[in-house]
């Protein structure tokens, strides 16, 4: 079975043929350099910012009145994302073709639409911890804002930089092939960050803020956290995407995207794109 990295560079080498596009080094070493971006995707086009409307509100609705919701005290979940198949079908068409031609420089296809809203937690736990989430590098996950994160009060994503103001990865333990293991300490990495913000040497961290439509890209092993809410509430929605050689039909389907009702962990086999449901 070949590995993550391996699929990925295959990826490549088919998309840069198939659009007759040369490759460029220094945007494929990005990736990995720079795994944390900020899109802003409404001055591409206004039907991002009225999918985005029209879902915040959709997604407020049930949220508020525990609609296709399960909470867990943690973060409330959303357990229905098809009843808003219009509007992500509008945001994956605008946000997946950016991905491919700015961030992989390949095919990719959405296999997992987290909608959740965050909590005015106590004690962090889960994704409130410093943390990166373990699949391999070559699996992206964007955050739109479907409510305003004004300041610290409205529960902004945050991330950690190196010294240069880059997002940092998490060494993953999952890259396919043959390394596939449960990470130490669930991969929560706090006493590491707190240890290397301690030391003087230009590390950070830097927290997103923006309106409604606020869209972050970022390589799932950059070590982030939510923060909990203060005052307000923060909706999300979350578009994670994989690296496919083909092309797929839709960029997210039944098929081959799901939610929160199966697990986080992706295929072994890269080679199982859009073709199975993890
Ligand atoms: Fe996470």
């Amino acid at each position: 079975m070949i590995d993550y990295p391996e699929y990925y560079e295959r990826c490549k080498v088919k998309y840069s043929a198939d659009n007759k596009i040369s490759r460029d080094a220094s945007k494929e070493e990005a990736f990995y350099r720079d795994p944390v971006r900020q899109y802003d995707l409404s001055s591409i086009s206004e039907s991002y910012n009225t999918a985005v409307k029209s879902l915040a509100q959709k997604v407020k609705y049930d949220l508020d009145n525990d609609i296709d919701v399960k909470d867990d005290g943690i973060m409330p979940k959303h357990y229905n994302i098809w009843k808003f198949s219009s509007e992500i079908d509008t945001i994956c068409n605008i946000l997946v073709p950016k991905l491919e031609e700015d961030m992989f420089l390949c095919n990719l296809y959405v296999d997992k639409i987290y909608i959740y809203r965050t909590s005015p937690v106590e004690e962090r736990t889960s994704s409130y911890i410093w943390h990166y989430d373990n699949n391999p590098n070559e699996v992206v996950k964007t955050l739109i804002y479907l409510s305003d994160v004004k300041d610290d009060r409205n529960s902004p994503y945050e991330y950690f930089v190196n010294p240069e103001g880059s997002g940092i990865l998490g060494k993953s333990t999952r890259t396919g092939g043959s390394v596939w293991y449960v990470p130490a300490n669930n991969s929560r990495v706090n006493k590491e960050v707190d240890s290397l913000m301690s030391q003087d040497k230009g590390y950070s961290t830097k927290k997103v803020f923006g309106p409604q439509g606020t869209t972050c890209s970022f390589v799932n092993n950059a070590v982030h956290r939510a923060n909990p809410v203060i005052e307000g509430y923060r909706d999300v929605i979350n578009i994670r995407v994989k690296t496919t050689l083909e092309p797929v039909e839709k960029f997210a389907d039944p098929r081959w995207t799901s939610g929160f009702e199966t697990s986080g962990v992706v295929d072994r086999n890269p080679e199982n794109a859009w073709n199975k449901l993890v």
